[in-house]
């Protein structure tokens, strides 16, 4: 198959006549059962008609993705949450009209309507309302319901910019809408609705706090943070390994100086045998590495930009050709905990205190 790709500069409010053509075609696509990458504020999203069956079996194949782990549907006005929901809960139009449009997902109950194949075999549907205006506007000319696992192939980390769309997606797909880099570089808070008190599956760039400042007590599912829980995680996706670099990940955690010496002390013995290291540092500690590839992930004053570098940073890694990645570790409160539950799983939960 042939991938187009497209470019939507958008760099004002309001998208020009081509722009909205091109969009039109995109939206075009899907409605005919085709499938279409796209920029949203998280991660850049793999598009299909939510409400028709072969387009969400056609999602599974193109990411290599296991069956039975569920999409998100994407809408773009409130409005439509009743079609494809069974009942809306009191608490998910307080969520909405605090944090949508943006980076957060509700898990309720699903309606008919919604194929057995987007839920992955369950009865309820996760709904998430995207901020970014080319995703609203994809969703529009799509007919309003579009499924959206993230485009990258299946154990990858999430794509930031279209690039790494290409590179897993060329040729399996019908249209790749490079949008630019996305904003915020994680995937959605999810939130699941169906359970008293209310319970988060994935953390994201919407934080506990804030949504607890909000819903009151709001639980975390523990398998988000640790592995030896013994539980499956209730979101069918997050028991995956996931956004594995090829080299094996190590995460070192402590003191500021002990992680540094500890980290250099082990490239130097690494390097001995032959063996090429990675580090994933700070801008604080960058400079004091003796690494092969040393790469500054941002400032640890600066979650955001952490949280936005990332999966670039671990894709970047697998051209980098090292065998072993060393990474800083990093707080976990507000957007600390998104950012160590994907590097955690990133690590396999290969963590070392020192
Ligand atoms: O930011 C995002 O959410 C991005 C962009 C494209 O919107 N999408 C995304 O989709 O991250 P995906 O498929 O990569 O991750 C969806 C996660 C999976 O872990 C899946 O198991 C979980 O959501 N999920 C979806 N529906 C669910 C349901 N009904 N119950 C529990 N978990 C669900
Ligand atoms: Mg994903």
């Amino acid at each position: 198959m042939d991938t187009e790709i497209v470019t939507i500069e958008f760099t004002q409010d309001n998208l020009t006549a081509a722009e909205d053509r091109l969009l039109r075609e995109a939206g075009e696509v899907i409605r005919r059962g085709g499938l279409v990458a796209f920029p949203t504020e998280t991660v850049y999203g793999l598009g299909g008609d939510a409400l028709n069956p072969a387009s969400s079996e056609k999602i599974y194949r193109a990411k290599g993705r296991p069956s039975d782990n569920p999409l998100i549907v994407h809408i773009c006005r409130l409005e439509d949450l009743k079609k494809i929901v069974a009942r809306v809960p009191e608490e998910a139009y307080k969520i909405a009209d605090a944090f949508w449009p943006g980076p957060l997902t509700m898990i309720m109950e699903k309606a008919d309507i919604v194929p057995l194949q987007t839920t992955g075999g369950l009865n309820t549907v996760a709904v998430r309302f995207p901020s970014h205006r080319v995703a609203q506007k994809l969703i529009e000319y799509s007919g309003g319901y579009v499924a959206a696992p993230s485009a990258n192939l299946s154990g990858k980390p999430s794509p930031t910019r279209a690039k790494y769309v290409v590179e897993d997606m060329s040729g399996r797909i019908d249209t790749i809408i490079d949008g630019g880099d996305v904003g915020i570089g994680l995937e959605s808070t999810i939130i699941d609705l169906t359970v008293t008190p209310p319970q988060i599956l994935r953390p994201g760039y919407v934080t506990r706090q804030m949504l607890e400042e909000l819903l009151g007590q709001v639980e975390m599912d523990r398998t988000t943070m640790q592995n030896d829980t013994g539980e499956a995680p209730k979101a069918p996706g997050m028991k995956y390994r996931h956004y594995a670099p090829k080299a094996e990940l190590l995460i070192v955690e402590g003191e500021q100086e002990t992680v540094i010496r500890y980290i250099n002390e082990n490239v130097t013995m690494r390097r001995k045998q032959g063996e090429r290291i990675g580090v994933i540092a700070t801008g604080e500690t960058c400079a004091v590495y003796e690494a092969d590839v040393v790469k500054n992930i941002g400032s640890r004053e600066d979650r955001e930009t952490i949280a936005k570098n990332l999966f670039r940073v671990l894709r970047e890694f697998d051209d980098a050709g090292v065998d072993v990645i060393y990474s800083e570790s990093f707080d976990t409160d507000g957007l600390g905990q998104a950012i160590m539950n994907r590097l955690l799983k990133a690590a396999g939960h290969r963590l070392v205190q020192v």
